[in-house]
């Protein structure tokens, strides 16, 4: 208790002392818990953040403090993370769980504390807990600093677009069914905009999504991939969208018809209404790249111009008017606008590499000795499974990897990650069937502090091509590069965009293709590197990076906080 006394005291008083420098400081209470929520004819016991589905939207400056106590009163174990937020020398307020902590107990709490620096614009925050992410998240808005300007026109109002995956029935058994059985998880019911379904699902149209604009007004969507595993297509009818930020980081502005967007990434677009006052649908539906099931259905939300006839005269149709998305397999139209992307400034890629990574990342499958058994329901009686070069990660259960390496616990990892996939082969081509099953460990691959690297993903056609939205905890990437079939490190390299290369923490895998990012390792600590698919999440489409310490006290991780939860 004289801890934590003592501790709000010195917080205080830093608020006192930055309030000089329009910093704030942010306290919020979570409480996960299951409130009754209907959709789709159906009420469910959802776990929500205070009630809310969504979860509220935290609204803050860059180099602001938020401090959000987390109080579980769900029955599942819970963590909560802060999707993009770098989180410098403090993993322990990032919340992969068994990564940089262990989860929150029922009945228990945490206290979340980290300090916005150098960025601004649109982040989320979601459970990082098996499958509660499936509702328990919310926007995560950055403004600039007090008195700095957007780098494009003010918008007149701002909208949070939160895309999600509805499921009608608990989404923790469809997760512990599919792990238990070894098959793929049921797809969603329903994809969302900002929790609601809209008006092409049954018993949801009265509470569709409506945006009021006035005509002539130009707004900013803010558009967050909150589902679980749909990439997705985006757009709204008749208007041009004007991408200015992905992923917390400004961009060169350009219009678009319509946007990609991966789960886990943010895009930011002005939307000028300048067209004839009426209703329009903003849309969404999935990106499918992979030969498996996926959730074909379409999410709508309503742009009413205020100024629009709403009473129907006769014989006329209110119907809002419909966007043209492009069709669920469309590579080249996802690829065309990923293409597009470029920072706003000249970027600091380094152009120097130190640690030159190529991992391979897919599917697998796992043989059973008795192909027959109810465990055993994966492709001709195997289990699923997935791999970064061929290391299926095993989270570890009697404690987080952050403590363990602080407190020097043996045996709870290892760091001998391979930085290249142990066996070379024609990854993107046809694939023997003796290479299809990964093995099962829980590596990291070690990093100096500061040092300038380089990671490609390539993505295998091991059971099938897809694109895997990848996310690095801990750090903003620069996407130097992409393309479809196999890297070539000979003449590859040569087409690198070194000069304004998009800002990102999350980015996709070209189907049977690879992408490049470079950044340097400058935040100590351990940081969760995976797929944003959070059916591959639990067959091990994942590593660790373990960032060293450097010198001084700048450059090493700081001490955890008091109350972080024990395994
Ligand atoms: Cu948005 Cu490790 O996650």
């Amino acid at each position: 208790m004289e801890y934590h006394k003592l501790f709000f005291a010195i917080l205080l008083l830093f608020a006192f002392l930055e309030s000089f420098a329009d910093a704030a400081l942010h306290f919020h209470e979570f409480v996960i818990e299951a409130k009754p929520v209907k959709r789709l004819c159906r009420t469910h016991s959802t776990i929500t953040v205070n009630g809310q589905f969504p979860g509220p939207t935290l609204e803050v400056r860059d180099g602001d403090t938020l401090v959000i106590k987390a109080i579980n009163r769900a029955r599942y174990n819970v963590t909560l993370h802060w999707h993009g937020v770098r989180q410098q020398r403090n993993p322990w307020a990032d919340g992969p769980e068994f990564v940089t902590q262990c989860p929150i107990r029922p009945g228990q709490s945490y206290t979340y504390q980290f300090t916005i620096q150098n960025q601004e614009g649109t982040l989320w925050w979601h459970a990082h807990s098996r499958w509660l992410r499936a509702t328990v998240y919310g926007a995560l808005i950055i403004y600039p600093k007090l008195g700095s300007p957007y780098p494009f026109p003010m918008p007149k109002r701002e909208i949070p677009i939160l895309l999600g995956e509805w499921w009608d029935r608990n989404p923790m058994n469809v997760l512990r069914l599919a792990l238990f059985t070894g098959a793929a998880p049921n797809v969603s019911d329903a994809l969302t905009i900002n929790g609601q379904p809209g008006d092409l699902y049954r018993c949801s149209s009265k509470e569709t999504a409506i945006f009021p604009v006035e005509a002539g007004q130009t707004i900013l969507l803010r558009i967050i991939n909150s589902a679980m595993n749909e990439e997705m297509f985006f757009g709204v009818a008749n208007h041009k969208l004007t991408v200015v930020a992905v992923d917390s980081a400004y961009t060169k502005p350009f219009a678009t018809n319509v946007i990609m967007i991966a789960p886990g990434q943010t895009t930011d677009v002005l939307l000028t209404a300048d067209q004839t006052p009426a209703r329009y649908y903003m849309a969404a539906h999935a990106y499918n790249t992979a030969n498996a099931p996926f959730d074909n259905t379409t999410t709508t939300a309503i742009l009413e111009y205020i100024s629009a006839p709403f009473r129907a005269k006769k014989g006329q149709s209110l119907k809002p008017i419909f966007p043209q998305l492009p069709g669920f397999n469309d590579t080249a139209s996802a690829t065309a606008f990923t293409a597009r992307l470029r920072s706003l400034s000249k970027a600091k890629v380094p152009l120097e590499i130190d640690e030159s990574l190529f991992f391979t990342v897919g599917l697998g499958l796992m043989n059973c000795t008795n192909p027959n058994s109810r465990r055993c329901q994966g492709p001709n009686g195997t289990r699923f499974a997935a791999s970064i070069n061929n290391v299926s990660f095993v989270f570890p259960k009697r404690n987080s990897l952050m403590q363990a390496y602080y407190q020097g616990q043996p045996g709870i990892f290892t760091t001998d990650f391979p930085p290249f996939p142990p066996v070379q082969f024609d990854y993107s081509g046809s694939v023997p069937r003796g290479l299809w099953q990964p093995v099962k460990a829980t590596k990291l691959f070690k990093l100096k502090y500061g040092s300038k690297v380089q990671i490609v993903f390539q993505d295998t056609s091991i059971v099938t091509v897809e694109d895997h939205p990848m996310h690095l905890h801990g750090y903003q990437f620069y996407v130097v590069g992409s393309g479809f079939g196999n890297f070539d490190p000979k003449n590859d390299p040569a087409k690198f965009n070194l000069i304004d290369p998009p800002q990102r923490n999350t980015i996709g895998t070209p189907p049977g293709g690879w992408v490049a990012i470079r950044f340097e390792a400058d935040n100590p600590g351990i940081w969760l590197l995976h797929c944003h698919l959070d059916s591959h999440l639990p067959w091990g489409l994942a590593t660790a990076l373990l960032v060293e310490n450097g010198v001084g006290k700048l450059q090493t991780v700081q001490p955890p906080p008091l109350d972080l939860p024990r395994c």
